[in-house]
């Protein structure tokens, strides 16, 4: 079920999910070579776009690639996007790729070959419960902090999860947790609230670092960037996963164990709960100030 069509912006032209179509020579299509962000708006308002943009900048700029459209620019194609769509929460997706020379060849093309740039938007729907996950080994590649296009290793990842009836998988490498393969991970381990520090194995989320900073300004818990093993990972207090379609997502449950003891035990945890009120405050300030 595809839905109602959504506008699309499409290498300078705007058409729908119905009617936008790609060249087979385009590189995104062609090798995943090409980066993506995927934008949150709530209640009509941009979540993070500083951030989200900043991102970018840093993904286009490690593969080699300019700045396809200005700020502005994108500014509009946002705009026209949120106006396309009747949901109160909506993410907007917009990919970048090396563009569709007329030849399939690894090497990069020329400058005279055009980015292809695509923006779409689609609603945000509430999440239902807590997340079940699975652990599985990382097996991706040396360069996770950019957000490339190339997610196979993700989406097996996360397929492994779903047909263990899972929401996520956690991936770990070396015996240390990296990340969800579409999430960041926090745990709480001793009253301190604990995820690994970016670098090169994991995606610097925009939820995870405002979420930091937050935490920081608020004082609101001791944070601590340093990466968990998997077996302080099942014996931590409380586990939730980030991200910008997500926000804070309580885990109640790894690799078929509860997380957490006592009453808490499969549950989503005080520090999580209270975390996360904060963070919609963030969301929605026009609702905190009333
Ligand atoms: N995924 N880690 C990975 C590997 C991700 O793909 C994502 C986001 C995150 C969280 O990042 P952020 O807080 O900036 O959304 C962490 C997006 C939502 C996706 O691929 O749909």
């Amino acid at each position: 079920m595809r839905g109602q069509p959504r506008p699309v912006y499409l290498n300078g032209e705007w058409c729908d999910t119905e009617t936008a179509r790609v060249s087979v020579f385009d590189r995104g299509y062609l090798f995943g070579d090409g980066v993506y962000e995927v934008i949150p708006a709530f209640a009509g308002r941009l979540f993070g776009l500083d951030e989200h943009m900043a991102r970018l900048s840093r993904s286009l700029e490690a593969i080699g690639m300019a700045e396809p459209l200005g700020r502005d620019e994108w500014q509009a194609i946002f705009d026209r996007l949120l106006a396309g769509i009747d949901a109160p929460d909506a993410a907007i997706y917009l990919q970048v790729t090396r563009g569709a020379p007329a030849k399939r060849d690894h090497a990069w093309p020329g400058n005279d070959v055009p980015a292809g740039v695509m923006a779409t938007v689609s609603p945000i729907g509430s999440i239902a419960g807590g997340a079940r996950v699975i652990t599985c080994p990382d097996a991706r590649w040396a360069r996770c902090d950019i957000k490339s296009i190339n997610l196979l290793p993700n989406t097996m990842a996360r397929q492994q999860a779903a047909e263990q009836g899972c929401d996520e998988a956690v991936l770990v490498r070396d015996g240390l947790v990296m990340e969800g393969a579409a999430t960041n991970l926090f745990a709480v381990i001793g009253g301190r609230l604990v995820t690994a520090p970016t670098g090169p194995r994991l995606l610097a989320g925009i939820t995870r670092g405002l979420l930091l900073d937050l935490v920081h300004r608020e004082q609101l818990i001791e944070a601590e960037e340093s990466f968990i093993t998997v077996s302080a990972l099942r014996e931590a207090d409380e586990v939730f996963l980030t991200s910008s379609t997500k926000d804070l997502w309580p885990v109640v449950e790894i690799d078929g164990e509860p997380v957490g003891s006592g009453a808490h035990a499969g549950r989503a945890g005080p520090i999580t709960r209270r975390l996360d009120h904060h963070f919609q405050a963030l969301k929605h300030p026009q609702r905190s100030s009333q």
